[in-house]
């Protein structure tokens, strides 16, 4: 059976790097042994070392680190910026990319997703590419429209090899901390749409094979059926992720469904 995919995306929490172990050491202790699932923390860059350590000393019980963003630079002068390179150099595996807050309070655009996507790739990152559309683009019939220019733009010049080593999250920026989440047969529905844009735009082995996961407002009630009814290949999880009890009874969940 292929693994489920769990993504916790800490977001900016906690506010201190003692917080952040107590959380990463909750959830492994509760998780257990991670057998059908590869669960994967994205904590601030700031407690991305203490956390790698934990990997490199084979303490992280199966946990994979990631980031929740890098820049598409390597060295060079940007202030304040991270390369992926540095990021893979403290054991993450994985990076969010085009996260829909980024997206709207950063000003970052399709064409800059592209970028770090590449810039990603070639460090070895794998890129857990969000996308997704607002209320009213849904109210107007227009997902179908903007999930195929979020795709096309994002993954604009990139080789179908190296979208094999991407994963996609659908996030609809209406389900993100709202308490809202998508209902199970739109998710259903807009996975295979996804499908078809990527047969569309690559080929109908790549939609086949690409992994898709759900994000929004995702709690240990409607985890499972994302997974078993929806047909979808994982999660990404804001608010519960950072809620140790939370995060665990959501893991129970994909794991024993
Ligand atoms: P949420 O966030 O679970 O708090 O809705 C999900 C996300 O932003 O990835």
């Amino acid at each position: 059976m292929e693994k489920s995919i769990i993504i916790a995306n800490w977001k900016m929490n906690p506010q201190n790097l003692t917080e952040a172990k107590n959380l990463f050491n909750s959830v492994k202790r509760g998780a257990g042994r991670l057998k059908n699932i590869d669960l994967i923390v994205c904590p601030p860059f700031v407690y991305l070392s203490v956390l790698g350590d934990f990997i490199s000393k084979k303490i992280s019980g199966g946990i994979i680190l990631g980031s929740q963003d890098c820049f598409w630079e390597q060295g060079s002068a940007f202030t304040g910026e991270v390369s992926p390179l540095m990021l893979r150099n403290l054991g993450c595996k994985y990076v969010i990319l085009g996260h829909s807050e980024r997206r709207k309070y950063l000003n970052e655009t399709d064409e800059t997703i592209n970028k770090k996507i590449r810039a990603a790739l070639v460090a070895k990152l794998q890129p857990i590419f969000c996308i997704g559309e607002t209320q009213a683009e849904r109210e107007k019939g227009e997902t179908p429209n903007k999930l195929k220019i979020q795709i096309e733009q994002g993954l604009n010049g990139i080789s179908q090899k190296e979208i094999k080593n991407l994963i996609i999250a659908y996030e609809p920026v209406w389900a993100i901390g709202t308490g809202r989440p998508c209902d199970i047969d739109t998710a259903l529905s807009t996975r295979l749409i996804i499908r078809k844009i990527i047969a569309q735009i690559f080929s109908r082995s790549l939609s086949e094979s690409i992994k898709i996961l759900y994000g929004g407002s995702v709690n240990p009630e409607n985890a499972a059926g994302y997974v078993k009814e929806a047909g979808l290949q994982g999660l990404v999880g804001g608010g519960a992720s950072v809620d140790a009890k939370e995060c665990i009874k959501i893991i129970k969940e994909i794991s024993e469904s």
